[in-house]
């Protein structure tokens, strides 16, 4: 139990770690967190600093999400509890200690903490990549493969049924602008067709 309770700590600290607002610093670009929509994730560095930036920011924050969740998993914790390490690295990305408490929405970080657990992480992302490319809004992919996640998980491996969902609902939530955005038709898109 002691065993656990520390890797839920120490997921929650590496999740505390902003990647983009890190990254931001690092490159002399503007804080996340004032500009575009506020959010700072992979998706608003791409706003902001453009796709190499975004790239670094995503590659972080799924590093944090999967380090602590295949760290776990190597010391032997399996199911549920594996489940729950995962999530406590994104409530880290969303509400991190270090940046008093105002954190991401955890899409990254879900997905690099899914990718050593299961196979599902493959479904995952294919899931978010077509949303994206279909859509070319990085929000409503975050929803629909949150929403097809508890499904996944049925198929895949039904011992994270119980985490899977929190964390999908989690996610969901923080997307809340983005929803209300969305259903108002002003949720800006990805990857403007660029002038020739
Ligand atoms: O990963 C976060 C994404 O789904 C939405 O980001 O900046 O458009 O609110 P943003």
């Amino acid at each position: 139990a002691l065993l656990i309770i520390a890797m839920i700590i120490v997921a929650y600290l590496l999740g505390s770690i902003s990647s983009a607002i890190l990254v931001c610093r690092l490159k002399e670009l503007p804080d996340p967190r004032s500009q575009g929509s506020k959010n700072p994730g992979a998706t608003n560095v791409l706003r902001i600093g453009g796709v190499w930036a975004a790239a670094l920011v995503f590659f972080f924050d799924m590093l944090k999400g999967a380090l602590p969740a295949y760290g776990a998993y190597l010391l032997g914790i399996h199911g549920f509890w594996l489940g729950i390490i995962a999530i406590s690295a994104c409530i880290g990305h969303m509400f991190p200690v270090f940046f008093q408490f105002k954190g991401g929405k955890g899409v990254a970080t879900a997905l690099g903490a899914m990718a050593p657990i299961s196979y599902m992480a493959v479904s995952l992302m294919g899931t978010w990549l077509v949303v994206v490319l279909v859509s070319r809004y990085s929000s409503m992919a975050a929803i629909i493969t949150s929403l097809l996640a508890p499904f996944y998980t049925l198929w895949f491996d039904d011992r994270f049924i119980l985490p899977v969902s929190m964390l999908s609902a989690l996610i969901i939530l923080r997307h809340k602008d983005n929803i209300l955005r969305l259903l108002k038709g002003e949720e800006p898109k990805m990857f403007r067709k660029k002038k020739r």
